[in-house]
């Protein structure tokens, strides 16, 4: 089984992330580190906690990250997760999955080490635990197997500011390292594709256990009504969900490989994402960018997952 490492700041769709990464069975998971991003660091932990219990996977360790971006200040996103992140699911669950000792960076730089080119790393929040952890040890980029993140927007709209997407405007410095960093492969799943994953109630009754399909449908019913309100849809985008679903079958997506580069250092545009097309800075290309999705598939896989009957 490939080694995984998932990263989180644990909002409705991370949670659903961490349900296809454990059930698809497709991973040994090494662990999953928490971040500052969604939500506060200790409410997205709490919450990844009580999606371990109800997966009952006691054995997956939880190990905190970063409290707060690498310069910035937090900026939660309350309007789509709810105030405790997961639509005001699971919201009197008692937690009894334990935090591990240790910090997210040097649990990424220890497993990475230890296994040598066999762990992929899946990040579905802003970047800073593994910008923390290129900046202690650089060469850690020459022993990851892959790296996959959700975040950025390369071709539309952003969702926080017109150009930037939440994960990449959260902690746009962490982002630059690690897009300047050196890993051998980095795939971007950006809102390009992940506007296209959209959750639908019909979805949701192809699952037949009733208490995943229970929990997915009571924390996404508020995020379901507010895309209602923006677009008009009776869905949720899966953007973190993706992100997993690639690292289990690489062909959901189409990637193209080109220079890309995040801004820093603008008043309207810290966050953004830039695309190099067609190569006017003449610089190496450095990450795998998303530009189409197969729904269809992906959502297949989805239930496929849920209801135990995948096979890879
Ligand atoms: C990303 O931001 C968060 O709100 C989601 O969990 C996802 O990781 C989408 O822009
Ligand atoms: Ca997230």
């Amino acid at each position: 089984k490939e080694k995984l490492i998932l990263d989180v700041d644990t909002g409705i769709d991370d949670a659903i992330g961490i349900l296809l990464a454990v059930k698809s069975n497709a991973f040994d998971i090494l662990g999953i580190t928490t971040v500052n991003g969604n939500v506060s660091l200790d409410q997205a932990t709490t919450n990844t906690c009580k999606i371990l219990d109800l997966l009952k996977a006691d054995h997956i360790p939880v190990i905190k990250g970063a409290a707060t971006p690498l310069l910035r200040e937090p900026f939660f996103e309350h309007r789509i997760h709810g105030e405790d992140g997961l639509g005001g699911a699971l919201k009197e669950a008692a937690v009894t999955h334990p935090v591990s000792d240790g910090f997210a960076p040097d649990f990424l730089i220890n497993s990475i080490l230890s296994f040598s080119g066999e762990v992929t790393l899946v990040f579905t929040g802003p970047l800073t635990n593994l910008a923390l952890a290129v900046k202690k040890c650089p060469q850690i980029t020459k022993h990851v197997k892959e790296v996959i993140f959700m975040g950025g927007v390369v071709k539309g709209p952003g969702n926080v500011t017109p150009t930037a997407e939440f994960n990449s405007y959260v902690d746009p410095e962490a982002a630059k390292i690690v897009l300047h960093a050196g890993f051998p492969s980095i795939t971007q799943v950006g809102l390009d594709v992940t506007r296209k994953a959209l959750l639908t109630k019909e979805h949701l009754e192809f699952i037949k256990d009733v208490t995943l399909r229970e929990y997915i449908s009571q924390s996404t019913n508020d995020y379901q009504q507010k895309y209602f309100g923006r677009y008009g849809i009776h869905a949720c985008a899966m953007h973190d969900p993706l992100a997993v679903g690639i690292a289990i079958n690489k062909k959901i997506v189409e990637t193209e490989k080109y220079f890309v580069d995040i801004e820093t250092k603008s008043e309207l545009c810290d966050g953004q994402l830039i695309c190099d097309f067609q190569n006017r800075l003449n610089k190496k290309a450095n990450l795998l960018v998303s530009l189409k999705v197969d729904d269809h598939a992906f959502f297949q896989m989805f239930i496929d997952i849920l209801n135990g009957h995948f096979e890879e």
